[in-house]
């Protein structure tokens, strides 16, 4: 039930969005550095500008740039022969209401990335900065409630409590905070996610979208600043995968949030604003597609 968007959506040119096709492809594809930065110069050139967004729902966040920066991010695991690089050295910033999809092969550190930018594990060294603040300067108790406020996090097998309800489950990070739901809140939630009807159903009792659909409501509640989905699809089938990726985009477009996803499915990754490519825990690519 989200409102029609006010932001005119690009529609770009049939050679644009077949040059970002094929971005992706090279990505996964061993091709000369230099022939990727060309195809993404050429993509420069033909970008859009987006208008902002239209503050629709009074918990919108207001717009100005800089939400999250990362700096030198090193990630290791294990020590001597096990020792293993998972970030080596990552470095980017993330304005705010930006929708950027992680992509990389297997293994790459791109789970590794979207935990330390949740203040789900401490980095090794480096540093992360959400709204200007040191994250990592916090004590555990206080990440903790970092994480329930200014995080937002959907993991693909979806982590719902079983024994709680549909309501209970996205209500939890509100609750755990020692904090009133609010009803309203709550109710425009469940009506955006299309569970209405399914309020006190266990997680059992529901599809692997309608599931999703509860971990998003989960991540939502607290409108938090940024959210942060790792393969939020790759447990759906490819219409259950669009309708989750289409609720995201409308999130980000009707609460101004931050959104970052993590994806195998080329599809999702050309609906993002930009895409960074990881490999062996370096940023190999960082490009935008569109605003
Ligand atoms: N707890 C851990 N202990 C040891 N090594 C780990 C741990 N977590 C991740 N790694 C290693 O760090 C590297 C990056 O892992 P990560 O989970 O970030 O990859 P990924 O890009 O998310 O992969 P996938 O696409 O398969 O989910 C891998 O080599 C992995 O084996
Ligand atoms: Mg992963």
């Amino acid at each position: 039930m989200f409102a029609k968007g006010k932001r005119k959506r690009e529609n770009p040119a049939p050679a644009a969005s077949e040059c970002r096709k094929r971005a992706i492809f090279a990505a996964r594809r061993p091709v000369s550095a230099a022939a990727i930065f060309a195809k993404s110069r050429m993509r420069k050139s033909r970008a859009v500008p987006s208008a902002p967004a239209a503050p629709e729902s009074k918990f919108f966040r207001e717009s100005t740039m800089e939400l999250l920066r990362v700096e030198n991010l090193c990630k290791t695991y294990g020590e001597g022969e096990n020792l293993v690089k998972a970030l080596d050295g990552v470095s980017f910033s993330v304005e705010k209401r930006e929708f950027v999809a992680v992509i990389g092969p297997s293994g790459s550190g791109k789970s590794t990335l979207l935990h330390i930018l949740g203040g789900v594990d401490r980095p090794t060294s480096g540093k992360v900065f959400l709204d200007g603040a040191d994250v990592y300067s916090r004590t555990d108790e206080q990440l903790a409630v970092f994480r329930r406020r200014q995080v937002g996090l959907i993991y693909q097998f979806y982590n719902l409590i079983p024994v709680l309800t549909v309501t209970e489950n996205i209500t939890l990070p509100v609750r755990l905070d020692g904090r009133e739901v609010n009803p309203e809140r709550l109710k425009e939630l469940i009506t955006v996610l299309k569970l209405n009807g399914r309020e006190n159903h266990l997680p059992n009792q529901l599809s692997g979208g309608q599931q999703q659909r509860v971990s998003i409501g989960r991540a939502l509640m607290n409108a938090p600043a940024v959210v942060l989905a790792d393969e939020p699809t790759g447990n759906l089938d490819s219409v259950n995968s669009q309708e989750i990726v289409s609720l995201l985009k409308e999130s980000n477009r009707k609460y101004g949030q931050t959104l970052i996803v993590i994806t195998h499915d080329e599809n999702i990754a050309l609906q993002a604003g930009r895409i960074l490519a990881i490999e062996d825990g370096k940023i190999k690519r960082d490009e935008r597609l569109r605003g």
